[in-house]
């Protein structure tokens, strides 16, 4: 076991962007959900805490963790772009970063008075408590002395638990289903970043709206199973249509199998369709690139009208 004291190094941007607040505690949340998807992690963990019961606020991911160097480059240096010090896209997974102010991990105290930070990689696990009151007794952030405490873990271990305590109560409390909304807009389509809310992991029944399945055999692309949801929202969604999954993995981006070609079919309600289509006996029909399926007429007929 090991104890340090660190201090956060500001950029002199600061001022300005932490006077740009979250217009919720779910939008405030979410920006820790980015921190796990530009971590590189494939599963989210999110536990809230029921109102008034005092117990903590946990985001828990698999991503790639910081060592005690990257908690001191790049988790305590406020308000630097990452993107021009690491590039616009994650190491291992490619994904497009979506951090950039490099202030989103003050986000949690948005909803908090503490937040504890635990990562765990290579083979060591380093934690750190931010409370609001501390950061509000110094006049400079710089000059707040934040205890770490590292002690060796497995070295199969990766990843980052916060952990927010001392919840605000009252209106600004986390509502899951507020928050599942919020998430599902930037990552319901992603196949390798699942979000598990109290439990539940994000899917098309999380659109706030009404929500169907069909289940059908289809002569040339076997069990075929549809589900989809009608977004009860005043504006269409931001990434409507229904996506076909092959195995699991998405093929191409979301359509609409030629509803969006019908004139009977009102293109507002297009706007507020979100759906999934797994159909795993058009395996050897899908494009090297698994971004289409080679579709044939009948597939498009027989796929679609028996729905609509
Ligand atoms: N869950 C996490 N796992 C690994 N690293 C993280 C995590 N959260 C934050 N970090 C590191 O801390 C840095 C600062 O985070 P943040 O304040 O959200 O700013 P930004 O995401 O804009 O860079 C990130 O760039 C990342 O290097
Ligand atoms: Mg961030």
């Amino acid at each position: 076991m090991n104890r340090t004291h660190l201090r956060f190094q500001v950029d002199s941007r600061l001022a300005t962007l932490l006077s740009q607040e979250y217009s919720s505690s779910e939008r405030a949340l979410k920006e820790l959900v980015d921190n796990a998807w530009d971590a590189d992690a494939e599963r989210v963990l999110v536990t809230l805490p029921k109102p008034m019961s005092g117990e903590s606020l946990v985001i828990q991911d698999d991503g790639t963790g910081m060592t005690e160097e990257e908690l001191r480059r790049h988790y305590l240096s406020i308000a630097t772009d990452r993107r021009s010090r690491r590039g616009e896209r994650t190491a291992w997974k490619n994904r497009v970063v979506k951090g950039k102010k490099g202030i989103g991990k003050f986000s949690g105290l948005m909803a908090a008075a503490a937040m504890t930070l635990e990562t765990r990689a290579r083979g060591r696990l380093c934690r750190i408590t931010l409370r609001l009151d501390d950061l509000s007794k110094v006049e400079d952030i710089e000059q707040l002395n934040i205890g770490l405490h590292s002690e060796p873990c497995g070295t199969d271990l990766n990843g980052t638990t916060i952990t927010l305590s001392d919840l605000h109560q009252g209106l600004a409390y986390p509502d899951a289903n507020r928050l599942r909304q919020i998430l599902l807009q930037d990552y319901g389509r992603q196949d390798d970043f699942s979000i598990i809310v109290d439990g539940k992991q994000l899917a098309v029944d999380d659109v706030s709206g009404s929500y169907s399945e069909v289940e059908q055999d289809l002569p040339n692309a076997g069990k075929v199973k549809l589900r989809f949801a009608i977004s009860d929202g005043k504006s269409g969604l931001r990434q409507p249509g229904i996506t076909l999954r092959v195995d699991g993995k998405a093929v191409g981006r979301p359509g609409f199998f030629g509803l969006d070609q019908r004139d009977d079919f009102p293109p507002k309600l297009l706007r507020k369709l979100y759906g999934e289509v797994d159909a795993d006996g058009l395996r050897d029909h899908i494009t090297a690139g698994w971004d289409a399926a080679v579709e044939t007429a009948e597939y498009n007929r027989t796929g679609w009208d028996t729905y609509v």
